[in-house]
């Protein structure tokens, strides 16, 4: 009988931690299967980075905005906010761990993030583009 609890609780705690390890995945497929509903091919890390790279002309005192901006040109670095100075934390999910963990983060932050920086949301295509590149960082 003990045999059996101690067999028990291991593999509840295998499928547990199991789970938790693929959270992270189950986020970023969840999102890339709404980019592919709305039109999107799959998701091209290079095209991210380019996207994530690329200057685009605001109002001023803003006049060169870029994902860069907030976030520096390294994702495993913390970034600071342009227009606040507040720390944000590194967007890479191999030094954050709660990085892309949140589709309804994900989503607002693009939205937000996008309509800043380039004057309009984003495409499906380059969301789809930009989340392959932040997942490999
Ligand atoms: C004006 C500053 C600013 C700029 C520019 C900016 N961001 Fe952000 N971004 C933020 C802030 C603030 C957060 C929220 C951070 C937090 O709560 O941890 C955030 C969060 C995010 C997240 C959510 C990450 C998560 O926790 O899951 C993504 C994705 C993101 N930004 C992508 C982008 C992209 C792509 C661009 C360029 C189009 C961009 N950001 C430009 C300020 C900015």
């Amino acid at each position: 009988m003990k045999n059996l609890l101690i067999v028990f609780i291991t593999t509840s705690f295998l499928i547990s931690s199991v789970s938790s390890v693929t959270a992270d995945e189950t986020t970023v497929n969840t999102l890339m299967k709404s980019y592919q509903s709305q039109g999107a091919k799959s998701g091209n890390a290079q095209r991210g980075e380019l996207f994530w790279n690329k200057t685009f002309s605001g109002k001023a005192p803003f006049n060169e905005r870029s994902c860069k901006s907030c976030h520096t040109a390294n994702l495993k670095n913390k970034g600071e906010h342009v227009r606040t100075g507040k720390n944000l934390k590194p967007l890479a999910p191999s030094i954050n761990s709660l990085s892309l963990t949140k589709v309804k983060k994900v989503n607002k932050w693009f939205k937000r993030n996008c309509k800043w920086t380039t004057g309009k949301e984003c495409s499906a295509q380059e969301k789809a583009d930009i989340l392959a590149f932040i997942k490999q960082q």
